[in-house]
């Protein structure tokens, strides 16, 4: 069985799958997409992460293919039905990064309401700016979650220790569970008029696609701080620009981007705007978690015909 490895993969992974006599692990470094075209007719399993896009076009020409494996959570660089359509699973390993989401969360919420990069580059200047960067505390300011699942139930455990408010927005989860996690279940309107912070933790989904625009942008508070970790394509990003240059949202944290790397986009030249390359699963233990366990559930539906996950 050839398995392709499309985007990087934590090597407890490929050790596992290295160590499997029936395997050949074809490994690539950061393939470009005419490489996984060339290589993939001949291969019964793909991995990736989100750098590596699978359309149903990529598809056409892969008889072989049993299984994608995703070493992550989204699958929206995924065309699942089209996999589906050829009988080809896709697996993901929901939760096995979680933690290192939500941490990169809070690290992104703390580092917005206190200026921490615009002060490291400051300093970097030379210029000691002690009166520029005046913040903000969480303690008691009012986060609105969106999307209370692994990630957002974490974050809100963690926004609970700083002593704030959460409002949370999940049409899958109840009342009573939110309020069993310490958080106030809302409609999405009350969730932006109340908040202070607003966080993102949904999948990418047509329903969800702009979930923040220029619609609900009017609706938040003047002063509103936006973190996003989970998919670029939730936020209109010319909305959120204009609504940033207005002076209505005070600042936004953003680890992804409806185009990635967001080359010219205007939201780099804002000051009060800080960025991370998408590094919410970029912990160690996320990517030995993510890779050891699609390895494992590959193995499992190659060999055993076992699905784990799908
Ligand atoms: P999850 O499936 O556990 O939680 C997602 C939650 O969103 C679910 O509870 C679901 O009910 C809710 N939801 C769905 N549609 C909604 C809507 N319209 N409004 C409000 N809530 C809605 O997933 P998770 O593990 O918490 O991950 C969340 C997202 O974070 C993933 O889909 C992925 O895109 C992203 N993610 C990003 C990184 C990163 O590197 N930045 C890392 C991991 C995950
Ligand atoms: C995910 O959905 O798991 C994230 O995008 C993390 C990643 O693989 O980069």
């Amino acid at each position: 069985m050839r398995i392709l490895i499309c985007d990087g993969l934590h090597p407890q992974g490929l050790d596992i799958l290295r160590a499997d006599p029936d395997v050949e692990v074809l490994a690539p470094d950061q393939p470009s997409a005419e490489l996984i075209r060339e290589i993939l007719p001949e291969c019964d399993a793909m991995v990736v992460r989100s750098r590596t896009k699978v359309t149903a076009d990529l598809l056409e020409n892969a008889p072989r293919l049993k299984v994608i494996g995703r070493a992550g959570t989204g699958v929206d660089n995924i065309q699942v039905q089209a996999a589906s359509a050829r009988g080809i699973l896709v697996m993901n390993t929901p939760g096995a990064n979680a933690m290192a989401a939500a941490e990169h969360t809070m690290a992104l919420m703390l580092a917005l309401a206190r200026h921490v990069p615009q002060a490291t580059q400051s300093m970097r200047e030379g210029r000691w700016d002690k009166k520029r960067f005046m913040g903000t505390e969480l303690y008691q300011q009012t986060l609105g979650i969106v999307g209370l699942g692994k990630i957002g139930t974490i974050v809100a455990d963690r926004a609970l220790g700083f002593k704030m408010n959460v409002l949370a927005h999940d049409p899958h989860i109840t009342p009573e569970t939110a309020a069993i996690l310490g958080t106030e279940w809302v409609e999405l309107d009350k969730l932006w008029s109340r908040a202070d912070f607003i966080t993102l933790h949904t999948p990418l989904t047509a329903e969800t696609r702009n979930l923040i625009n220029r619609d609900t942008l009017s609706k938040m508070k003047k002063g509103v701080r936006i973190i996003n970790c989970a998919r670029g394509g939730l936020i209109d990003e010319e909305a959120l620009y204009e609504a940033i240059v207005s002076g209505h949202v005070a600042g936004a944290a953003l680890d992804v981007f409806a185009k990635e790397p967001p080359e010219g986009s205007p939201l780099l030249r804002l000051p009060n705007v800080i960025f991370t390359p998408h590094l919410g699963a970029s912990s160690t233990q996320a990517q030995e978690n993510v890779s050891r366990a699609i390895a494992m559930q590959i193995l499992d539906y190659l060999k055993r015909g076992i699905i784990r996950n799908a």
